[in-house]
């Protein structure tokens, strides 16, 4: 190196103080992530999957001011998402195929999901929220997650098409990871659009599925399990899983959903799996697992920012979660890995028949919904043709 450049360094090295650049960039990525989401909600991967277009022709087809439009789309190229030719016309790249609605592994309706205004409202309440202990988004919108979805449309479809995208993959690796063939049903609890239980019954053709989730949710499972012909072994019910869980599984999963939910709210959902469950039946509880210690896990870290900023729960070290369902009645705890980032299958046996299920009214979800008596299903369960049993909110 020579004399010159050894000074140029010394002098970058006092002008950008030490962590100078990594805090300067992780503030400015805001924007990043702003000019994702803007790409993403206009389309503008798959306006150019067909060709390359000039930012006035992609500016007519998105009804967007051409100037505004290519600031978004130079600062996206210049971290390789999306490329100009030497006349300005701007064409995919590799990075920005995920952008794309219509490739598998697209990440389109996640970038539109988590950038939505309503996210962007509750993030610029985090403040309030970690001196409050208030999630940020019950502080900027006034109610709870689920109940805020339950009464927008809209906002319900981005949100499950959101999770989708990670939810399909997940549950393409999870059928790999544990054998979920020794059961005669399995009840998905908060099985939210019905990914996992399809891929799991369409890998064992002598299992039947209950998916059970807030009633305003189930048709977007129906559509999924009525288009891969499995409504003959699989049917969904309605219900409130603070409140009870209706019996005729041997085994239930909860899959990324106790991580929503604090302590108090996890027992309770816990509680209401161990009576619902016959003896001997077992939990199948499918979480990632933060380790508070680690530099590695980053993206768990993220994650658990991201839902303790919408939910009252957060991610749990392995020893919180071990504890935590013996707590409610679980032993003979197995840890099965799988190759999805971080998360692991931690599988529980019901114990006892001693921990009670609790019926109170939930503290947190101020609005219930009302489980169908009626579903409390025989055991073992003779499942008709899939029908929802769901009561709607109003
Ligand atoms: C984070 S999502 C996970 C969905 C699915 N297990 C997955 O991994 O894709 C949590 C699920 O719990 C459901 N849920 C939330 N509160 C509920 C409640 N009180 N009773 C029943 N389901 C509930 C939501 O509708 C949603 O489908």
């Amino acid at each position: 190196m020579s004399l010159l450049s050894r000074w140029k360094r010394r002098l970058m090295a006092l002008w950008n103080p030490p962590g100078f650049q990594g805090v300067f960039f992780a503030i400015e990525s805001l924007h990043l992530a702003r000019a994702y989401y803007v790409a993403a909600e206009l389309g503008i991967a798959d306006l150019l999957a067909e060709r390359e277009l000039s930012i006035d022709e992609l500016a007519a087809a998105t009804g967007s001011d051409a100037r505004a439009l290519d600031r978004i789309l130079r600062a996206l190229a210049a971290f390789g998402v999306f490329a100009q030719d030497r006349v300005g016309r701007y064409r995919l790249t590799r990075r920005a195929q995920v952008l794309r609605s219509d490739v598998p592994g697209s990440l389109r309706a996640w970038v539109r999901m988590m950038a939505r205004p309503e996210m962007w409202q509750a993030y610029a309440r985090s403040l309030d929220a970690v001196k409050s202990g208030t999630p940020a988004f019950q502080l900027a919108h006034g109610q709870h997650f689920y109940d805020y979805l339950g009464r927008h449309a809209d906002t319900r479809e981005a949100f499950f098409a959101g999770l989708g995208c990670w939810t399909e993959w997940q549950s393409s690796q999870l059928v790999k990871a544990f054998d979920f063939g020794r059961y005669g049903t399995i009840m998905d609890v908060g099985g939210g659009g019905g990914s996992l239980l399809s891929h799991i019954l369409a890998a064992h053709e002598n299992l039947r599925g209950i998916l059970f989730d807030r009633p305003e949710t189930l048709s977007l499972a129906e559509a999924r399990f009525a288009a891969a012909g499995l409504t003959g072994r699989c049917r969904t019910i309605g219900g409130n899983f603070l409140e009870a869980i209706p019996r005729g599984a041997d085994a239930c999963i909860i899959k990324n959903t106790l991580c929503d939910w604090n302590d108090e709210g996890a027992a309770r959902l816990l509680r209401n799996c161990h009576a619902a469950l016959p003896p001997g039946g077992t939990l199948l509880w499918i979480d990632a697992v933060v380790d508070p210690r680690s530099g590695r896990d980053r993206i768990v870290k993220m994650l658990d920012l991201e839902i303790s900023a919408l939910l009252p729960g957060g991610m749990r070290t392995q020893d919180e979660l071990v504890a935590l369902a013996e707590h409610c009645g679980f032993g003979r705890i197995n840890i099965h890995p799988t190759a999805v980032v971080d998360m692991q299958i931690i599988e529980a046996v019901k114990a006892a028949e001693t921990v009670p299920a609790v019926v109170a009214e939930p503290e947190r979800h101020a609005e219930t919904v009302v489980l169908n008596v009626g579903l409390l299903l025989p055991d073992p369960v003779a499942l008709p043709a899939a029908t929802s049993t769901a009561t709607p909110l109003a």
